[in-house]
């Protein structure tokens, strides 16, 4: 799947949301509920929704979108952050 890193943090612009063909970047409580991300310090992608169709990379203004493969080692922990915010009932 694809990683949103701490990049994210302080700009969450949401241009990635847009362009997403499944959805998978969202709320994790909600699939429109686009004031929810208010409360997150970034966003996060969800790894069983993610089809890895790297739509969402060139379109983030901080490159905090990587395929997980492409993380450097201080960005590995990212990959276990973004699933475990979709455990979130
Ligand atoms: Fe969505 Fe494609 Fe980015 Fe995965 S790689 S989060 S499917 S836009
Ligand atoms: Fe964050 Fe970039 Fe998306 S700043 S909200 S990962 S477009």
């Amino acid at each position: 799947a694809h990683v949103i890193t701490d990049l994210c943090q302080g700009t969450k612009d949401q241009s990635c949301v847009e362009v997403c063909p499944v959805d998978c970047i969202h709320p994790a409580s909600s699939i429109d509920g686009v004031a929810e991300y208010e409360s997150t310090p970034q966003l996060y992608i969800d790894p069983n929704t993610c089809i890895d169709c790297g739509a969402c990379v060139p379109v983030c203004p901080v490159g905090a979108i990587a395929m997980q493969d492409d993380l450097t080692p201080e960005q590995q922990p990212f990959i276990e952050i973004n699933a475990a915010y979709f455990r979130i009932p």
